[in-house]
């Protein structure tokens, strides 16, 4: 089973028709599990979330369970979690083990996969081999701190599939960062919904008022492979939370500032605390004429200082190349990141059972910590969906995607008409599922 090849090389810039079937259709929902999910590579967990060897995660997807286990100190299996004998799981959630040990007959598997206990093995008089029944081996990746998976035995390396990412990313070394706070929940959406919510900023202006008393958000959409990126145009710098609008007037030190402390207060990502205490000095170290590029660039300097004294140390980035990076990376299917050189705001979302109207979604912010002061936050669970408990921003982003599953279902809707400029991403998401799935692909319009 291999990955659909090649990647779909058809220009995102014409306008489209994602037809809806891939939101709302139960049969298509199962029909992911088959063709999707069990063929293309998908963040399971971080790295540090299994530090110590003996460490597993348990990774579900759909009907699928992987474990996830740290096999050495620079090493990582991922196993089908299923016992041989009569297929119980094996593990849940997350633990430490030396073995994996089956609570129905205790049979009994290595950190390697290997049985090394089968329960009166001799009732098989000879006929069962402890190394014909080790646990399956699922292929696993490593990249920016997250640990890959993918069911397919045949499938190509996650550095192919990854394909331009490690160029753009890797010199934020992401891999650096660790938890600051996560949260998880379930929505009445489909999981694309959820992903193609935070992988355009189309929707930024109407959705979110109060960032245009920072300045317009005029985003582009770039194809990167199978993934894709998000930037803007007309500011000073790049990345979300060190940017300024170029065409704002006035004291634009204190754009920045009011722009830094709107992120802290209304998403609690996109920014940190260093960079909110660095903003509040620039009125001290800058004259009110500063530009949007100097003030950008002189509140990195501040804040950089600022960590390196705390013990963190930031990658050096050529600010051309974080200008390119921009805001927003989608890695497809299910995962989006808003990485910056000091903090990444994350958001994963997966099918909720075959439900088509359901998601479960993480939401996580990673930041560099001083070495052994990293906060190791627990995930938290949030059943309300409410601006109390996720803050202004995502609060804002969640009051659409209820009332966009059900308009999909309305007999009066023949199809979603992403934007050709700013919405290419959401395109490129569907173009690419359609290979997975062999049908779906965006249409032009009648
Ligand atoms: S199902 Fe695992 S030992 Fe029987
Ligand atoms: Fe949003």
């Amino acid at each position: 089973m291999n990955s659909p090849k090649p990647v779909s090389p058809e220009a995102l810039d014409t306008p489209v028709i994602i037809p809806v079937e891939a939101y709302i259709s139960a049969e298509y929902a199962r029909a992911e599990g088959q063709r999707l999910w069990p063929r293309v590579w998908q963040a399971a967990c971080r790295e540090e979330e299994i530090p110590k060897v003996g460490d597993y995660y348990t990774y579900d997807i759909l009907d699928q369970s992987i474990i996830v286990v740290r096999t050495g100190p620079d090493e990582i299996s991922a196993y089908h979690n299923v016992c041989q004998h009569r297929g119980r799981r094996l593990t849940s959630g997350c633990g430490h083990t030396k073995r994996f040990h089956c609570k129905y007959h205790g049979w009994q598997y290595g950190l390697d996969g290997r049985n090394v206990r089968i329960l009166d093995q001799e009732d098989w008089g000879g006929a069962i081999d402890p190394k014909d029944v080790g646990l399956g081996a699922v292929k696993v990746g490593r990249w920016a701190g997250f640990v890959f998976v993918n069911m397919d035995p045949d499938c190509d390396p996650l550095e192919a599939f990854l394909g331009e990412l490690p160029h753009w990313l890797d010199p934020l070394q992401i891999e650096g960062m660790r938890y600051g706070w996560r949260k998880w929940s379930v929505f009445p959406c489909n999981w694309k919904v959820f992903i193609e919510g935070f992988i355009e900023g189309y929707h930024a202006e109407t959705t979110h008022p109060q960032i245009l008393s920072f300045g317009r958000a005029d985003t582009y959409s770039r194809r990167h492979g199978r993934h894709s990126s998000m930037n803007m145009r007309g500011v000073s710098g790049g990345g979300i939370g060190t940017s300024v609008d170029t065409s704002m007037q006035g004291d634009l030190r204190q754009v920045l500032i009011g722009g830094v402390r709107q992120q802290w207060e209304t998403v609690g990502s996109l920014t940190t605390a260093t960079m909110v205490a660095a903003a509040d000095r620039l009125l001290e170290v800058l004259p009110e004429t500063a530009t949007a590029a100097e003030a950008g660039a002189k509140m990195m300097e501040l804040a950089r200082q600022m960590d390196a004294d705390r013990g963190v140390s930031w990658p050096a980035v050529d600010p051309g190349h974080m200008a390119d990076v921009g805001i927003n990376w989608h890695v497809f299917p299910n995962l989006v990141l808003l990485p910056n050189v000091t903090y990444c705001l994350g958001f994963r979302a997966r099918p909720n059972g075959f439900d088509p109207d359901s998601c479960i979604f993480e939401v996580y912010h990673l930041e560099r910590f001083p070495e052994g002061q990293e906060p190791r936050p627990e995930n938290v669970h949030t059943a309300e969906h409410t601006e109390s408990e996720w803050r202004l921003l995502v609060s804002q982003d969640f009051s659409n995607f209820g009332e966009v599953q059900r308009g999909m279902h309305s007999l009066g809707l023949r199809g979603v008409r992403p934007n050709p400029t700013e919405e290419q991403g959401v395109v490129n998401l569907h173009r690419n599922l359609a290979e997975f799935m062999g049908r779906g692909a965006p249409e032009p319009p009648p």
